[in-house]
């Protein structure tokens, strides 16, 4: 191994870290690889069922699979209650609830009744530290107040909700009572929320009237009323709307209830629901290669079996840890390392409302010293943002109680990676560059801090129990150099299905290459073995992180008057590591000037969401095509990277088209060169 730009676990890291050397690692994963059932089985049992299964993994119908069969079991139960004690009062009717044990549970083992759960701080610096015990009687009082409304298991409901802490205590409720939930990002428009709604066909709404976002109020509740304005959303029966900035809000009588008058008075004894092992968790929507986005089905005791285990290998928590992941709760990494990976493991969770560098780019140096926070995990995005603002907003700031560092959602390059380890982790924590997509459910590909030796911009091995390969176009393996990621074996909290769309779900991930699960990513095996995800090889780009397809832009564009054609790319973009290029035709009588690229901007913004912006709109007169009419996005991707052509390019049907783009890419950077 060339140990010049290798990175070994600090010593005194690797001295109380769970999993210490290599060694150790290749123990544990060949264990896995001998007999993945009785591996997962036995990180199964470190959760808490009320009845046992009969059988680890069903895999007779594939790529339809079923983890732990027969097995009943609670997420809410094993986030909340298995870290409560009880007064002898109460233990017998608890001990009544806990069932049947399988195996040795470490459960209840510690107390956590007054440890804190949730640290919240408001953008505007309110803070609010619910203990366990506090989450538990306010996620049992919601579910209760859920349950009044006649939602019981398979009902499902959609949230809408900034980061404030009843976001987890309405998904800890959902998964209480079995209450199937979606949460759609915050950030999302009103249209694109009603897509959402209506595919999932939500009884309930669960909504605040807003949230804040660099001193600025997001009006949810308001995207809500458009949302379901006219005959639109059939399905929703109520709409609960949480407090947060006591905002006057135009209640709809019937159908709109505020969060507190629902809860008030209401018992906190909520029994949790004995759910099948492959009950329906949540489903999160995400965008795959056409307009429409999918809608990622995840299940119960699978789901949580890898997300538990994954947390503890990676993060390697100690007690006293106070962890924080800065993702939002309307994406995945919310999901399972905000809020349920964390609790699962009796962790203290972070969760902060607002922007980064509001009112100052020191804001979450700020958080980190005030809390003493000392598991920190986020986006290469993040970083490469606070790279630009410079050293001197950390170096202001006590960041002495951080111990280990994460990144997730896009590939890291290696100078934002070594400047997280220098600037933020002092040269004395590792970091965990992680793998992983909505659709795996958990992290797959990570270094292991105590052992694995670190190079910068790779997520290093797999983890114990996940098979993973990089092959070439016709599948076959390629042990050393680019290929197409895929996953040979089926995992515990991989995605069911696709929402009321099986069929789509075999093509869309088990059908490019037959038996194995293809990612979508490219990727890169070295000597050594070690993974370097490359990016996304479909129409999937990757902005700050946040996964859209070039489809649900292009309909968006294409939907405005001006347009006749659009096609989107993504170009490389220094902080966002991806942005979205627009090429636009438009209709005869439609200006291409300066106001109509910002009315476009503005109109997928709206019609998707702020994320989903255009960086740039390129008027061209036609668009480079096939033969067949497809539009070459080959092409055009490489002109926003490189300002040139190369490459086959004989099926084009207009050279000139091609050229004049070029050229025009060509000026618009001298004009840009100009203006610097
Ligand atoms: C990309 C986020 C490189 C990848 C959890 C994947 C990464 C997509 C990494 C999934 C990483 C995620 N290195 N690329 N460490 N982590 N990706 O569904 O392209 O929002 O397919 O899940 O992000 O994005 P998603």
């Amino acid at each position: 191994m060339d140990l010049k730009e290798t990175f070994l676990p600090p010593p005194h890291f690797q001295e109380t870290a769970s999993i210490r050397s290599m060694e150790e690692y290749e123990r544990l994963y060949a264990e896995a690889q001998r007999d993945p059932e009785a591996f997962w089985a036995e990180r199964a049992r470190r959760l808490h069922w009320f009845a046992p299964w009969q059988k680890v993994l069903d895999w007779s119908t594939p790529p339809f699979a079923k983890w732990f069969v027969g097995g009943k079991t609670n997420v809410a139960y094993n986030c909340l209650d298995r870290h409560l004690s009880y007064p002898t009062s109460a233990r017998k009717s608890a001990a009544q609830t806990r069932g049947t044990d399988q195996g040795p549970f470490d459960t209840n083992i510690i107390s956590r009744n007054n440890q804190a759960a949730i640290i919240w701080e408001g953008e505007n610096f309110e803070q609010r530290i619910l203990t366990y015990q506090e989450l538990h009687r306010r996620v049992a009082k919601f579910a209760n107040a859920l349950k009044g409304l006649g939602l019981k298991p398979g009902s499902r409901a959609i949230l809408y909700m900034p980061m404030i802490p009843e976001a987890a205590i309405a998904m800890l409720a959902c998964a209480r009572l079995g209450v199937t939930h979606s949460v759609v990002f915050g950030g999302f428009s009103a249209e694109a929320l009603k897509t959402r709604i209506e595919d999932l066909e939500a009884e309930v709404v669960i909504t605040c009237d807003a949230g804040l976002r660099r001193g600025k109020e997001i009006l949810l509740k308001q995207s809500v009323d458009e949302a379901l304005a006219g005959s639109a959303c059939p399905s929703v029966r109520k709409v609960i709307v949480c407090r947060r900035l006591n905002l006057h809000m135009p209640m709809q009588s019937g159908r709109d209830l505020w969060w507190d008058d629902l809860t008030f008075g209401i018992s906190e004894d909520c029994p949790a629901e004995e759910l099948d092992s492959e009950h329906p968790l949540y489903v999160l929507y995400t965008s795959g290669t056409t307009g429409k986005p999918k809608g990622v089905v995840h299940s119960t005791g699978g789901y949580l079996t890898q997300v538990l285990a994954t947390l503890e290998w990676v993060f390697d928590p100690k007690p006293g840890d106070t962890y924080w992941c800065t993702a939002d709760v309307g994406w995945v990494t919310g999901h399972s390392y905000v809020v349920y990976g964390p609790l699962a493991a009796g962790l203290t969770t972070l969760m902060y409302e607002g922007a980064p560098d509001w009112p100052k780019p020191d804001r979450w140096w700020r958080i980190i010293e005030k809390y003493r926070v000392s598991v920190l995990y986020t986006s290469p995005t993040a970083i490469r943002s606070f790279v630009r603002q410079g050293e001197q907003w950390p170096n202001g700031r006590d960041l002495s109680s951080l111990r280990l560092l994460g990144t997730v959602g896009e590939p890291i390059n290696p100078a934002a990676w070594k400047w997280y380890h220098r600037v933020i982790g002092k040269e004395r924590c590792p970091i965990v560059d992680t793998w992983w997509q909505t659709e795996t459910g958990s992290i797959l590909i990570s270094p292991l801090p105590g052992a694995t030796p670190a190079k910068p911009g790779s997520a290093t091995k797999p983890l114990p129990g996940v098979a993973v390969d990089v092959v070439d176009d016709k599948g076959e393996r390629v042990p050393v150099g680019k290929g197409y990621l895929v996953l040979t074996r089926p995992w515990p909290a991989m995605l069911r299905t696709l929402y009321k769309d099986p069929e789509r779900y075999k093509e869309n991930y088990w059908s490019r290459f037959p038996g194995r699960y293809f990612t979508g990513d490219a990727a890169t095996r070295d000597e050594d073995g070690y993974i370097w995800v490359l990016g996304r090889v479909d129409d999937v780009i990757n902005v700050a992180g946040h996964r859209l397809s070039t489809m649900e832009v292009e309909s968006s564009l294409v939907r405005h008057t001006a347009v006749a054609e659009a096609a989107v790319v993504g170009a490389p973009h220094e902080v966002k590591g991806q942005a979205i290029h627009a090429f636009v035709t438009l209709k005869h009588d439609a200006p291409a000037d300066d106001a109509t690229a910002d009315d476009l901007r503005e109109w997928v913004s709206h019609e998707i969401g702020p994320l989903a912006r255009p960086e740039r709109v390129h008027f061209v007169t036609a668009l480079p095509k096939t033969r067949s009419g497809k539009i070459m996005r080959r092409l055009l991707r490489e002109i926003v990277s490189t300002q040139s052509v190369s490459g086959d390019t004989s099926t084009l049907e207009d050279y000139g088209v091609l050229l004049k783009l070029s050229q025009q890419g060509k000026e618009e950077e001298e004009i840009l060169g100009e203006k610097k």
